[in-house]
């Protein structure tokens, strides 16, 4: 819970722009807490530039680093309702870009963020609206422990009382998207709020994730509801037919113009534009859709009338559009209009139990519908469900238990009326496993950040180096380091 200590500019950290560190500040005797709490580090610095946050540890916070939002939401992923402070380290490592990306798992409820900046950091606009609109408060390093304790602490305190409320739980699905994954979520809370804004939203995700989907639960809630929503798939209209379907024609404006035909951005007037496939739009009708944003009105092919139009446009593709506009392929100026925000959706094989939800979703739709009483699923068919890698996405998810319906011969289905073949799949690992696997990762990505210095290393991960080099022996990592190698022996 937080516990009161006064806060405002005055309580941070003076901005000293070395080493930045909390072990820099004066120690102060700092209180107990009485039980572990959740602390998540997000850095992506190098070595030397990472927190210590040892002392932090020794008060009680179960520390988990992260370098980017998909750590941060596996992380979440384990227990939605557990309430989280987070560290955001903003000093080093972090592009616009990633800053962006960052937003979804900014944007989960049941964490406290607080960042961490240098003062001159204060003056990047970037850093501000993500400090503004994300945040629960912030720092300047260097900065004293005992403060940063009674922050994360105050941090923590927030997150634990939007977690009592249940605001978590509310958050499952949103207009008819079954999601109750960490990652979905935040999504859902993310479309929330998007669809209180004008602000364009750009949908980002692979094919048969539910972008579609998404862009209509944002029209539905939008003040625009009672207006058009309307789609244009800019994949699949012949490039030469792009133009007068965005923008219509006056009769006679090229041979078999009979009559005059409205565009799909005139006919979306007051409602809401879904350009899908945005990524595959040809150059010339990406300009002219700029003339179009820039201007807010259009002119109908053959016409010679501004015909003003107030749409929201909402944009997605499967493609990587950054690549494309780093590649040519995509005007920069366009993007930057479109992806003002970005939502990004899972792909399946992240979203754990949503797999369940979805398909006993599509089951008792589809048992009803062909009048077939299935019990469920066999335990194959579960385990198939979670092993196969779901390239079609919920698309593919639903096509496979429909199939499965019709095929079924018991009551229950199987990996086989799934086509899903579980035989080959290796089965779910054991906790030991689990934990081997994350603790060779966890050393072998210190190592990396601290160049294979056993002696940063395992100052980061807050183990002596005798214990990390016997970790790194029982792991099969390479030990065979120049840099602080223990004499074991003597420490047996
Ligand atoms: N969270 C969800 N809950 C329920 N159904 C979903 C969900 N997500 C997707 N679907 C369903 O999956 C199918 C594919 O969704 P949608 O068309 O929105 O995906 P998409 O990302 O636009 O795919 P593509 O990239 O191929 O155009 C639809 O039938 C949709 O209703
Ligand atoms: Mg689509």
């Amino acid at each position: 819970m937080a516990n009161g200590v006064p806060r405002g500019p005055q309580a941070r950290g003076a901005g000293k722009h070395d080493s930045a560190d909390t072990e820099a500040a004066p120690r102060e005797p700092l209180p107990q807490i009485p039980q572990a709490r959740e602390l998540i580090y997000v850095t992506r610095g190098s070595a030397g530039r990472v927190l210590s946050l040892a002392r932090l540890q020794q008060l009680g916070w179960n520390l988990r680093r992260a370098p980017d939002s998909r750590s941060v939401l596996r992380i979440l992923q384990r227990d939605p309702r557990q309430p989280h402070a987070a560290l955001l380290d903003l000093r080093e490592g972090f592009t616009h870009h990633d800053l962006a990306e960052l937003g979804s798992a900014l944007s989960a409820n049941n964490v406290g963020w607080v960042a961490c900046v240098e003062a001159a950091q204060l003056d990047q606009e970037p850093v501000r609206r993500l400090i503004r609109d994300y945040c629960y408060d912030y720092v300047t390093l260097p900065c004293p422990e005992a403060l940063l304790n009674t922050i994360v602490g105050h941090a923590h305190g927030m997150a634990t009382l939007a977690c009592e409320h249940g605001e978590t739980t509310s958050e499952a699905g949103f207009d008819g998207m079954i999601g109750e994954s960490a990652a979905m979520r935040v999504l859902c809370r993310t479309l929330r709020k998007a669809a209180l804004t004008e602000a364009p939203v750009f949908i980002a995700g692979e094919t048969g994730t539910g972008k579609e989907l998404a862009a209509n639960a944002v029209h539905r809630h939008s003040r625009r509801h009672a207006h058009p929503f309307v789609a244009i798939n800019c994949g699949a209209i012949p490039h030469s037919l792009v133009q007068s379907e965005l923008f219509g024609y006056e009769r006679g404006a090229f041979t078999g113009a009979q009559q005059r035909k409205l565009g799909r951005i005139e006919m979306a007037n007051g409602g809401t534009l879904f350009l899908d496939e945005i990524g595959d739009l040809p150059l010339e009708s990406q300009a002219s859709l700029l003339r179009f944003l820039q201007q807010g009105s259009i002119e109908r092919l053959g016409g010679h009338e501004q015909i003003p139009i107030d749409v929201r446009i909402i944009s997605a593709t499967h493609h990587d559009l950054e690549a494309a506009v780093i590649d040519g392929r995509f005007r920069a100026d366009l993007f930057h209009r479109l992806c003002v925000l970005r939502l990004q959706q899972p792909p399946l094989r992240d979203r754990g139990v949503d797999i369940d939800r979805l398909a006993e979703h599509a089951l008792q739709r589809y048992s009803q519908e062909s009048q077939r009483s299935l019990k469920g699923f066999s335990p194959c068919a579960r385990h198939a469900l979670h092993s196969h890698p779901w390239p079609g996405n919920v698309r593919e998810l639903i096509n496979r238990v429909r199939q499965a319906v019709v095929m079924a011969e018991g009551r229950l289905i199987t990996a086989a009326d799934l086509h899903i073949d579980s035989a080959g799949a290796a089965p779910p690992p054991t906790l030991d496993e689990i934990r081997d696997a994350a603790t060779k990762d966890a050393i072998e990505r210190a190592l990396q950040r601290n160049r294979g210095r056993l002696v940063d290393a395992a100052r980061e991960l807050a183990v002596s180096r005798v214990t990390l080099y016997r970790l790194m022996q029982r792991h099969g990592l390479r030990t065979g380091d120049d840099t602080g190698a223990p004499d074991t022996s003597s420490a047996a």
